[in-house]
């Protein structure tokens, strides 16, 4: 009976190309109904970058960076050369938990105070009345934009949740809490999303790069597409080129080729936002512990995995969080030691065997495979957006196949080795070994914090130039 339990998952998280291309066209098919503004499509989200900043900006500049579960304020002195600093310090805080609950009004206040006290450590003159610091913000968030320096919040995500700012400019906003905190005169050239600014920080040295991909907390991908293309621009909008990045928001990609299962329903049921962002729940990390974790109380009570009791700790809603799930899947010891620790540690489950650590890597395992095969049929869906070969699935040998960088970050990426081989061989499987030799993923670290302060130098300047 385990091994038929096992068999239902094996079968439905090692998803077959066929629905992974099946997959793949409703990426496509819901870029281009979001681009269009049509109901049923992805938000499709224009970000205003139109002009990518070369590389060769100077200026000191700040950065916000409000993500899934940390907020970070970074100093930035950019260097001369392409995306160098000359100074970076970055600081962190952890984001309170009262905060996730934004109708407290809060969230921004506590931005406001962690930046304003970052401003006053590194601004000459300890950033008093009479300073204009250039403040960056990266928003990780779905925001409508109609420039690079507005973005009305449009609904908040991951485990964030309330009605605060919802239909409101989250820089004017943001630009009052820094003017209660004392910086009256900071201006605040750009907000970006995170993966808007992946890009752009990546692109800086590798001008190949033509996708910006977050894997964390949430997953969310921004490309590069023609402008004319993005019907949904405001009418009279006169761009500088001839493309601009779009920030996709594919957490909400609604198909039935989504490989789900019940689990996934109690995942979805007791999350912050029940219904919505139903790919996000399959691939990122907030959600990849917790179906784990569903399943393995599934086989401990029907099949007894742990012996006749269920473990009362397994029963506990997201006990089990996506950096157990890493170290249980990353865990090469013979006698699965690493397994035993997280049972032990986590779910206060001892003196397990062999096999049962061996169905609970397992588990682990097939979770994150099949998180890794969505991420390569979304990332196949917008290569054929953007008329890149490994989008066809077909690309042969004879086919010069074109090099395409695509930028990520975030922790799944970041700290899960095995995630990123599994990542890499589901490209291979999805577009061809051949097209997905030519797709180079690459970690863009502090990609957020370097984008958004490249970007904002240049919005400052651009704006200058303009009068
Ligand atoms: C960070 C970026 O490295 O990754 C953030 O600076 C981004 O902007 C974050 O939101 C995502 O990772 P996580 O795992 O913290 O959600
Ligand atoms: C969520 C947000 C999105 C962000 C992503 C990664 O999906 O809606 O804006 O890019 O998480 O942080």
């Amino acid at each position: 009976r385990r091994e038929a339990i096992l068999d239902e998952y094996r079968e439905l998280f090692n998803t077959p190309v066929l629905r992974l291309h099946a997959l793949r066209d409703a990426v496509v098919e819901q870029m281009e109904a979001g681009l269009a503004g049509q109901p049923g499509g992805l938000m499709m989200l224009p970000s205003f970058v139109d002009v990518l900043p070369s590389g060769h900006e100077r200026g000191d500049c700040y950065a916000i960076d409000l993500g899934g579960t940390n907020l970070r304020v970074a100093h930035v002195r950019l260097g001369e050369d392409r995306g160098s600093t000359e100074a970076m310090h970055i600081r962190e805080w952890c984001v309170p938990p009262e905060h996730f609950d934004t109708d407290r009004g809060t969230l921004l206040r506590f931005v406001a105070r962690c930046t304003a006290e970052v401003v006053r450590e590194h601004c000459p003159g300890g950033g008093g009345l009479h300073s204009r610091p250039v403040i960056g913000f990266c928003f990780s968030f779905p925001v409508e934009q109609t420039a690079l320096d507005n973005g009305k919040v449009l609904v908040w995500t991951k485990n964030f949740r309330g009605s605060y700012l919802l239909g409101q400019d989250v820089v004017a906003a943001l630009r009052s809490e820094l003017a209660a905190e004392g910086l009256p005169g900071a201006v605040v050239p750009a907000v970006m999303n995170d993966t808007v600014a992946t890009l752009v920080a990546l692109r800086y040295r590798e001008p190949h790069t033509a996708l910006g991909i977050i894997l964390g907390t949430g997953t969310n991908c921004a490309y590069l597409e023609h402008v004319a293309a993005i019907g949904k621009l405001p009418a009279g909008f006169r761009p500088r080129t001839p493309s601009m990045v779009v920030n996709t928001e594919w957490a909400d990609l609604a198909s039935t080729h989504l490989p789900s299962c019940t689990e996934d329903l109690w995942v979805d049921c007791s999350s912050t936002h029940p219904g919505f962002g139903l790919f996000e729940k399959q691939v990122s990390g907030l959600y990849l512990g917790e179906v784990a974790r569903r399943i393995l109380l599934r086989l401990a009570e029907q099949v007894d995995l742990f012996g006749s009791a269920v473990p009362g700790l397994l029963a506990r809603h997201n006990r089990l969080d996506t950096a157990h799930l890493a170290a249980v899947d990353e865990d090469d010891s013979p006698e699965l030691s690493g397994v035993a620790a997280v049972l032990e540690e986590v779910l206060g489950v001892r003196g397990t065997s062999r096999q049962q650590r061996q169905t609970v890597q397992e588990v682990c395992q097939l979770v994150c495979l099949r998180s890794a095969r969505l991420c390569a049929a979304a990332i196949a869906g917008v290569l054929k957006r953007i008329g890149h070969p490994g989008g066809n699935g077909t690309a042969g040998q004879d086919v010069p196949v074109p090099r395409v960088v695509v930028a990520v970050d975030g922790s799944v990426f970041a700290k899960y080795p095995k995630y990123r081989q599994r990542l890499g061989a589901a490209l291979a499987d999805v577009c061809g070994q051949v097209a997905a030799a030519s797709i180079e993923m690459q970690l863009a670290q502090d990609g957020s914090v370097l984008g958004t302060a490249g970007q904002s130098s240049k919005g400052v300047r651009a704006k200058t130039l303009l009068g």
